[in-house]
C-alpha cells in the first residue's frame, strides 16, 4: 500500500521503516529539513541498534523515501499516519498543537479519499477534534471529500522498537467505518489475528491505559521495595514470588530508581489531566506518579546516610539512559540525580555508553568520562543508574582496586548483592537490606 508517515521521530520513524520493510512503499515526512537529510543519509536520527541496516536496506529497495513537504507527498498515499510529538504543557494535558496543525494541512491539500491514521499518543477525543478540523478545511474550499478515521496506538518500547513493530503483542484499531476497517485489515495482513477493533475513542483510552498500568506495577513494586528494606525482605524474591502468578505476570516488577522516557511521566500526566477536567479523580494514579517523583529522592538519601556528608565526595553515575540500548534522556531518573549531587555539592563524574552528549548539553560542567574504567578511578562511591549490559559485566573485582572508597549503590538491582559483598563491597541496592 502507498503509505505517508507524518512526523520522523521515534514511532515515525520505526513504523516507516517497518512497513516499508513489509513492501508497502513509504513516504516519511517531516517539516525539520535536518532530520530529512540526516534520514536521505541512511543515518538514523537516534540510536536504536539494528535500525540504521533496515533502513538502508529499505531506502535501496526504493521503498522508503522522504520529503519536507506533506503537500507535495499527500496525493501518492491512500493511508496519511500521523506520527507528531504530543509533548505535556505545563499542566500535564498533552499538547496538540502539532497534531492540529497536520489535520488542517490534510484538510487543505487531500484531493481525494484518504484514511487518517492516528499513531500519535493523543487524550480521548481527539479524533472528534481533527475531524472537525479536517471537516472545516474542506468546507472552506467547497470540497466534499470523503475520508475515514482511524485511530492504531502505538506500544512499542524503545530499545526494543524493530521487533515490537515487527512482532506486536495486539494492534488497536479504533475506527467507526467499515470500509476503513478493511484498509487497516489490508494493511496488518499479516497480523490480522492480532487485531482488536474498537471504537476511536476507545482505542485512545487503551493506550493511555497501558502505559499507566504498567507504571502503576513499578511504581507498585518501588514502593513496596521500601517496607521491604525496613523489614528485611528481598523485593527481589518477592517480585519473583508474585510473578510466577499468572495473573500477575513477571513483567515490571523491577524495583528501582524510577520510571522514565517520553511516554510513562507523558502519559500519566495526561491521564490525570483528563480525570482532572472530567472532575472523576483517578487516585491510584496520582499516587503512582508520587511515588515516581519521590523515589530518586528516596534513593539518594541512602547513599548520603550512607557516605555522610556529600559535600566534595567524588561520586561516579554508570549509566544516564533512561533504560539501556538507547540514548535518550528524556526523564531520565539520571538527570534528578545530578540535581540532587550538585546541590550537595559532590563532585560528579559520569558514564554512558551512549547518553553523554544529551546530558552534555544539560549539564556541561561535571565531568564525563570516555570509558567505565576511567569512570570509576578514584571514586569514593559508584551509583549504577542505568543497567547497560557493558556495565554489570564489568571485572568488579578490578574496579574495586581503582575505586578510593569500595561504595556501591545499585539503583537497578542490577548486580548480585552477595557477589559484591563477598568480593568487599559496601553494596546497597532497592529493597535489599543493607548488607554490612
Ligand atoms: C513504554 C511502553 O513499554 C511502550 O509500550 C510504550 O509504547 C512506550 O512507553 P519505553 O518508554 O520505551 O516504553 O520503556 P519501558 O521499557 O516500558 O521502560 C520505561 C521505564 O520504566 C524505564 O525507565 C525503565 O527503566 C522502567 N522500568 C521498567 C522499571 O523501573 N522497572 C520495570 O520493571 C520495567
Amino acid at each position: 500500500m502507498d503509505i505517508a508517515i507524518i512526523g520522523a521521530g521515534y514511532v515515525g520513524t520505526t513504523t516507516g521503516i517497518a512497513f516499508a520493510h513489509q513492501g508497502h512503499r513509504v513516504v516519511l515526512i517531516d517539516t525539520d529539513e535536518k532530520k530529512i537529510n540526516t534520514l536521505k543519509q541512511s543515518t538514523l536520527p537516534f540510536y536504536e541498534e539494528g535500525m540504521e541496516e533496515l533502513l538502508k536496506q529499505c531506502i535501496a529497495k526504493g521503498n522508503l523515501s522522504f520529503s519536507t513537504s506533506l503537500k507535495n507527498k499527500i496525493d501518492q498515499a491512500q493511508l496519511l499516519f500521523i506520527t507528531v510529538g504530543t509533548p505535556s504543557l505545563p499542566d500535564g494535558v498533552a499538547d496538540l498543537s502539532a497534531v492540529e496543525h497536520v489535520a488542517r494541512q490534510i484538510g487543505r491539500h487531500i484531493k481525494e479519499y484518504k484514511v487518517i491514521v492516528v499513531k500519535s499518543t493523543v487524550p480521548v477525543g481527539t479524533g472528534d477534534k481533527i475531524k472537525g478540523i479536517i471537516q472545516t478545511e474542506l468546507q472552506t474550499r467547497n470540497l466534499d471529500i470523503p475520508f475515514d478515521q482511524v485511530s492504531n496506538p502505538e506500544f512499542l518500547r524503545e530499545g526494543k522498537a524493530l521487533y515490537d513493530a515487527m512482532n506486536p503483542d495486539r494492534i488497536v484499531i479504533g475506527c467507526n467505518t467499515e470500509k476503513g476497517k478493511l484498509m487497516m485489515q489490508k494493511l496488518y495482513k499479516e497480523d490480522k489475528d492480532k487485531i482488536l477493533f474498537t471504537s476511536i475513542k476507545d482505542a485512545e483510552m487503551i493506550k493511555y491505559a497501558s502505559n499507566s498500568f504498567l507504571a502503576t506495577k513499578i511504581s507498585f513494586i518501588n514502593e513496596l521495595a521500601r517496607l521491604c528494606e525496613k523489614t528485611g525482605v528481598n523485593i527481589m524474591q518477592v517480585a519473583k514470588g508474585m510473578g510466577l502468578d499468572q495473573r500477575i505476570g513477571p513483567q515490571f516488577l523491577q524495583a528501582g530508581i524510577g520510571y522514565g522516557g517520553s511516554c510513562f511521566p507523558k502519559d500519566t500526566q495526561a491521564l490525570l489531566a483528563l480525570a482532572k477536567e472530567k472532575e472523576q479523580p483517578l487516585h491510584i494514579l496520582q499516587a503512582v506518579t508520587k511515588v515516581n517523583q519521590t523515589q530518586v529522592q528516596w534513593f539518594m538519601e541512602k547513599v548520603k546516610k550512607a557516605l555522610g556528608n556529600l559535600a566534595e565526595k567524588r561520586i561516579t553515575l554508570l549509566g544516564l539512559t533512561f533504560k539501556p540500548q538507547t540514548d535518550d534522556i528524556r526523564e531520565s531518573s539520571s538527570l534528578k540525580i545530578i540535581d540532587y549531587l550538585l546541590k550537595h555539592n559532590a563532585i560528579i563524574k559520569a558514564y554512558d555508553p551512549k547518553g553523554m552528549e544529551h546530558v552534555k548539553k544539560i549539564y556541561p560542567s561535571i565531568t564525563y568520562a570516555s570509558t567505565p574504567i576511567e569512570a570509576v578511578m578514584e571514586a569514593d562511591a559508584l551509583l549504577l543508574v542505568t543497567e547497560w549490559k557493558e556495565i554489570i559485566e564489568l571485572d568488579w573485582n578490578r574496579i574495586k582496586l581503582l575505586l578510593s572508597q569500595p561504595y556501591v549503590f545499585d539503583g537497578r538491582n542490577a548486580l548480585d548483592p552477595s557477589a559484591m559483598v563477598q568480593m568487599g563491597y559496601f553494596y546497597e541496592g532497592i529493597g535489599n537490606a543493607p548488607s554490612n
